[in-house]
């Protein structure tokens, strides 16, 4: 099987890569693809690590080499944030960087399962749904934004507050990833008796940890090592969901049917063709379901720009 990893020069992708190779079964490949020419040296410095994965690097303008015969792709390339940015002001510098990308997976790997993080998630996989839609090769189940970082995120901080065991605790996180589209179910946590000003301070802590990172690094970039902990669970579910383990279950931002919006994040069981069911997130508090009427007009508003971006190339 063949994972490619687009962006992997970048810190995001040389933390993923450097997990892949670790942690992905004997056999794989690994093909790292980004514009920066440094990346056939990131592989061949991960081809010094004991594992029985193949890494092959690709720099350039194309990305075809290291999409050809992939079964995954995961994509953290593009801009990220600086202190006073929101997600939203990425989309002039990402859109294009992921409707090129997808293009060429549109043509190299048709049948591959794709996980995008770059930002603004909530609308770089609407205009890659819209670019695969246009080249006739799209699957919604196979199309994932990468919202794995809200969860782990969202369990770190229950787990912090109730002074349970780091990873013990289980949170579901829906809607999106910007701001108030980030909607962590506190309510759902087993165990819990968390007092609405503690639920209110949880919510929004999970929400604005991306900028808190960001504010932390001064300038120098976004999450980088979280997300790609977080992509990399993500990515091992779609590969053992691939390999036919049942019961493979992530929490990620598809189209899959929600009376919400065109796309949501929410939990999705994985099979060997990606999403087998979506999931639904049952029982909300009052307060978590007042959050979700919200921020859809947001969520909404970023889809639609996303689906405008290739629309509008399309009458053009
Ligand atoms: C995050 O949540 O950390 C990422 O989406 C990066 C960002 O800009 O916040």
């Amino acid at each position: 099987m063949k994972v490619a990893v687009l962006g992997a020069a970048g810190g995001i992708g040389q933390s993923l890569s450097l997990l892949l190779k670790t942690r992905l079964p004997p056999g794989f490949s690994l093909a790292l693809y980004d514009i920066a020419p440094m990346i056939p040296g990131v592989a061949v410095d991960l081809g010094h690590i004991p594992t029985d994965v193949d890494v092959i690097g690709y720099a350039g303008s194309d990305p075809s080499p290291a999409l050809v015969g992939a079964d995954i792709v995961i994509i953290p390339a593009g801009v990220a944030r600086k202190p006073g940015m929101d997600r939203s002001d990425l989309f002039k510098f990402n859109a294009t960087v992921i409707q090129t990308l997808i293009e060429r997976c549109a043509h190299c790997c048709p049948k591959a399962m794709i996980g995008i993080i770059t930002n603004p998630v909530n609308s770089t996989v609407p205009i890659a749904a819209e670019v695969l839609m246009r080249e006739g090769v799209y699957d919604p189940r196979k199309l994932f934004g990468v919202t794995s970082l809200d969860v782990i995120r969202a369990e770190t901080f229950a787990a912090r507050a109730m002074k349970a065991r780091a990873g013990s605790l289980t949170v579901p996180v829906i809607g999106g990833h910007s701001g108030t589209t980030i909607l962590p179910l506190f309510s759902q946590v087993v165990g819990q008796h968390f007092s609405l000003a503690e639920l209110a301070a949880l919510t929004s802590h999970v929400q604005e940890a991306g900028t808190e990172v960001v504010n932390a690094k001064a300038g120098s970039g976004s999450a980088t090592l979280a997300m790609a902990q977080a992509a990399l669970r993500f990515c091992l579910s779609l590969v053992h969901a691939r390999q036919g383990e049942p019961g493979i279950i992530e929490y990620a931002y598809v189209e899959g049917g929600s009376p919400h919006a065109r796309f949501f994040a929410q939990a999705v069981r994985l099979g060997p063709e990606g999403v087998e069911e979506v999931l639904d997130y049952g029982h909300i508090s009052p307060e978590e379901q007042e959050r979700l009427e919200k921020m859809l007009p947001t969520l909404r508003s970023e889809i639609a720009l996303g689906v405008e971006f290739v629309r509008q190339q399309t009458l053009d």
